[in-house]
């Protein structure tokens, strides 16, 4: 984003080149192939595409937890060889620890990624001040001491968020954060998503089937073929942040979603994937 030497602000941050990944062995499930894809520093990326693409397989090999099978991953400009520790992750299940209260669940990357790890005690007031700071700034003051089972499913997944950026990644990596959230709750989360990526600049990578979601959040947004997984067009959303629910009825925002279905469609025709009816321009 800003405040970055020219060439560092061009230089790709994640990018994939002629990606495959096989799970198993030669037999086994080719999930994607020949997947080329860049993200610049600071950028909200969002990938949409057919149930079953490779979408998931895409994040385990972007933050190391798999490796490639073909092809080449590098990330913050050095190839990806193992687990990184510069993500931060938040998934369809919040997956809180029902046995600590908010602050503690925000709190446990502190207690697992360095340096924060060796930090902690010595400085565990200035990370609880951090925590309860940003639980205010997702609407979350004065529920620091809440269990888990006493948050509505909304309340949880701010928490999540929190817990996935408390650790100051460089990248956010969100697989479906709000899909199992009512309509209005969701709305309600891209926006306080967008402030927390306005605020802290790191660059977010988001799988979603809400294709609202994502041209409401996203600078860009990669289309992805049936399985075996590739990158079928890439489209910039050029619609002024921040972005709010009116932004959405905006003709050009209108046309990116539209186009982007059209797009969704025709691959599940191709692929004979059986059809289902569309709900809320969503691609199941
Ligand atoms: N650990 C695994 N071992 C074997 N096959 C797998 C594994 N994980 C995923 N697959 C297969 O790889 C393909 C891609 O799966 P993936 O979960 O990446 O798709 P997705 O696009 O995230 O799907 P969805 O939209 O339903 O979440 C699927 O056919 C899936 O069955
Ligand atoms: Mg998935």
């Amino acid at each position: 984003m800003t405040n970055l030497p020219q060439n560092e602000a061009n230089d790709p941050f994640v990018d994939f080149s002629d990606v495959a990944l096989r799970y198993g062995d030669e037999n086994g499930t080719l999930a994607l192939s020949g997947v080329d894809l860049s993200i610049k520093k600071g950028q909200f990326a969002a990938i949409v595409g057919p149930s079953g693409c490779g979408k998931s397989s895409f994040m385990k090999l972007a933050t190391g937890l798999c490796p490639a099978t073909e092809g080449s991953i590098r990330v913050a400009g050095a190839p990806v060889t193992g687990p990184l520790k510069i993500t931060g992750m938040a998934f369809q299940n919040p997956t809180l620890l029902p046995w600590r209260d908010t602050l503690r669940n925000v709190m446990l990357p502190l207690e697992i990624v360095q340096p924060h790890r060796s930090r902690l005690r010595a400085e565990y007031a200035k990370y609880v001040a951090q925590a309860k700071t940003i639980l205010a700034t997702v609407g979350l003051a004065g529920f620091e001491d809440k269990h888990p089972w006493m948050l509505s499913g909304g309340m949880q997944q701010r928490v999540s968020l929190c817990r996935s950026l408390i650790h100051e990644p460089q990248l956010l990596m969100l697989d479906e954060p709000f899909a199992a959230l009512d309509a209005f709750t969701r709305e309600e989360l891209w926006s306080v998503l967008q402030d927390l990526w306005l605020e802290k600049q790191f660059t977010c990578i988001l799988v979603t089937h809400d294709l609202r979601e994502a041209a409401y959040l996203a600078d860009v947004i990669f289309v992805m073929s049936a399985r075996p997984g590739r990158v079928i067009s890439t489209h910039r959303v050029d619609i002024p942040r921040p972005r709010t629910i009116e932004s959405t009825f905006d003709p050009a925002f209108v046309e990116i979603v539209q186009k982007i279905r059209a797009e969704i469609a025709q691959v599940r025709k191709e692929s004979k994937a059986p059809a289902r009816p569309a709900a809320q321009e969503q691609v199941q």
